[in-house]
């Protein structure tokens, strides 16, 4: 990855530019790390906002890498201090935009793994199955807790998923802070540009 440039913020899916390139969505929990993941990817500390206060993000926003693809950081789901219609808002503008755009090459379910996982996240994970949408999880903040806390919660995770797919998702362990990841993330990029490409 050499350049990285910020494209746009928009409100709603048919008003995100207009493009062939592929991209990949960062979806999660307020909080879970998507905007900084998405600095760690670009090597760039402040290219998406990061906040410790949930909500930071609020539109869908377009990042352009090395002129071919996008990274699109989106606002997460669960903040509990927003309103039923602000609720009801977010969950129309992201799912439409996961739904019905069809340059997406695969989207990022992130999931703290520092903490026990949550049922919204299990509901979210599902609810891209039900949809028949590429995704995998990235497992964030892995700097964040002990070892073994770490390993007992993707233990959690594995097991609740379980209940509901034959074969568990790909994960990736990862930390916005060491860099963990990273690599394998931009592999995994790296494979699906092609895979898109001769789609
Ligand atoms: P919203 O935009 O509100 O949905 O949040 P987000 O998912 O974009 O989270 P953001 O990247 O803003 O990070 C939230 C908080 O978690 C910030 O205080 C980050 O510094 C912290 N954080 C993110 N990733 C990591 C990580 O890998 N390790 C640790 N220790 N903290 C992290
Ligand atoms: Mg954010």
């Amino acid at each position: 990855m050499n350049n990285i440039a910020f494209i746009g913020s928009f409100p709603s899916a048919n008003l995100c530019p207009n493009d062939e390139r592929p991209e990949y969505a960062f979806i999660g929990r307020s909080n879970v790390g998507k905007s900084s993941f998405i600095n760690t990817l670009s090597n760039r500390n402040a290219l998406a906002r990061v906040s410790k206060q949930p909500g930071k993000t609020q539109s869908i926003n377009f990042f352009l890498v090395d002129e071919s693809w996008f990274l699109v950081d989106l606002p997460g789901y669960g903040y509990a201090k927003v309103s039923k219609k602000m609720r009801a808002e977010w969950d129309y503008m992201v799912k439409t935009y996961l739904r019905t755009r069809t340059t997406i090459s695969c989207i990022f379910q992130l999931v703290d793994i520092s903490v026990p996982h949550q049922e919204n996240d299990i509901e979210f994970i599902n609810w891209l199955g039900a949809c028949g949408l590429p995704f995998i999880l990235i497992l964030t903040k892995a700097d964040k807790a002990k070892e073994p806390e770490v390993l007992k919660n993707m233990e959690g995770l594995k097991l609740a998923l379980g209940n509901y797919w034959d074969e568990l998702p790909r994960m990736v362990l990862t930390s916005a802070n060491t860099k963990l990841g990273r690599e394998e993330v931009l592999e995994i990029i790296s494979k699906a540009n092609e895979a898109f490409a001769n789609y």
